[in-house]
């Protein structure tokens, strides 16, 4: 694919929030990146326009059939003036498995790589350099055909808009409490668990809600079958540190096959960690827990980055983990994976992609 990107830049650039209290996607860059999908015609008209709001008719399918997908990812400054994205192809490549189960067309992975460096290019002035800061850029596609019958739209528009960004929860580094949700389930193999597809996220809220009534910060799903086995929790993949042995539910089609969480399989078996993919149930930890065997537990994602628990709460019998503070481990995953993201360590995988 070989369009050209038209850019239109705003004539009333917006004030930068300050770097330090920036929170997770409460800001907004000045521009977007807009373009349409017509049955026919294909992808067409890529543009970069001033960040602004939408007219949508009130029949557009995606308000009421929720046939809509998102990805997540972050460009960062580096300290020797460089900017990086981390791993773009790979959430370019997962919008397509994403859009085959939604029945939205595919996109050109090359394409809206290009696209998304364009973006970030003209809004590069955005992209915050404090400690534990990024630019979150969020690609989105939503059926856009105005009839109310249920079926695949004709007609989409493929949209990215950009956020600087500090840690996505309150605590950042720090451990989080998460509650084991044993009545609500996210996904059951067959449906939709694989695909970042906004019903999913949609269909998390009550246990979340629920959940943060108790004074928790997330919810781990189990299994929707036996609600045994674990899947992940709310905005992130899940790894458990057991006698040495680092083990994280495999991917059998009702998880996210999160980026952050192959990078993190990657590295620490290139650091010489046994790492095992398999499922692994909720009693299965508490037993470690019990015998004195369950080192560590944390969270990746791209939002989330990697994310130390220090309480499990499940069905009421509490755990607390490495006694709430952040494990060796956690933290070793930590600084690897946000020292390559930002340009402070050599990155020898060649995850880093340049914004030239
Ligand atoms: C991300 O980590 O980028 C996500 O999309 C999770 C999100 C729901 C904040």
């Amino acid at each position: 694919m070989s369009l050209e990107i038209k850019i239109k830049r705003t004539t009333a650039p917006k004030a930068k929030p300050d770097q330090n209290s920036l929170g997770f996607g409460k800001y907004f860059t000045d521009h977007m990146f807009v373009m349409d999908y017509t049955e026919g015609k294909g992808w067409h008209d890529p543009r970069i326009v001033p960040y602004g709001p939408l007219e949508l008719d009130p029949a557009t399918a995606t308000l009421h059939y929720g046939q809509a997908i998102f990805e997540g990812m972050k460009s960062y400054n580096t300290k020797d003036g460089r900017v990086l994205l981390f791993r773009p192809q790979k959430n370019m490549e997962r919008i397509n498995v994403t859009n085959e189960r939604m029945c939205i067309p595919q996109i050109d992975v090359d394409f809206c790589v290009e696209a998304i460096k364009t973006l970030v290019k003209v809004d590069q002035d955005w992209i915050p350099s404090a400690e534990g800061t990024s630019l979150y850029i969020r690609p989105f596609i939503f059926a856009t055909d105005a009839v109310l019958g249920v079926h695949p739209s004709h007609t989409y528009k493929f949209m990215v808009i950009m956020s600087p960004v500090g840690a996505y929860y309150p605590q950042g580094i720090n451990p989080i409490n998460i509650y084991v949700e044993s009545n609500y389930v996210r996904a059951v193999k067959g449906g939709t668990g694989f695909a970042k597809t906004c019903g999913n996220y949609a269909a998390s809220l009550r246990a979340q809600a629920d959940a943060a009534k108790k004074g928790y910060v997330q919810v781990l799903w189990l299994d929707g079958v036996e609600k045994k086995y674990i899947e992940e929790v709310g905005s992130m993949n899940v790894f458990f540190k057991i006698d040495g042995e680092v083990i994280t539910p495999s991917l059998e089609g009702s998880i996210l096959p999160g980026i952050t969480r192959a990078s993190t399989i990657e590295l620490l078996k290139s650091q010489g960690t046994k790492v095992t993919e398999r499922r692994i149930s909720i009693q299965e930890v508490f037993d470690a827990h019990a015998a004195g065997k369950l080192d560590e537990v944390f969270g990746t994602g791209t939002a989330a980055v990697i994310s130390p628990v220090g309480e499990l709460n499940w069905n009421d019998q509490k755990i607390t983990i490495n006694d709430g503070k952040i494990g060796e481990c956690s933290k070793k995953v930590y600084d690897t994976i946000t020292g390559i993201q930002s340009g402070k360590l050599d990155d020898t995988f060649g995850w880093t992609v340049e914004v030239k």
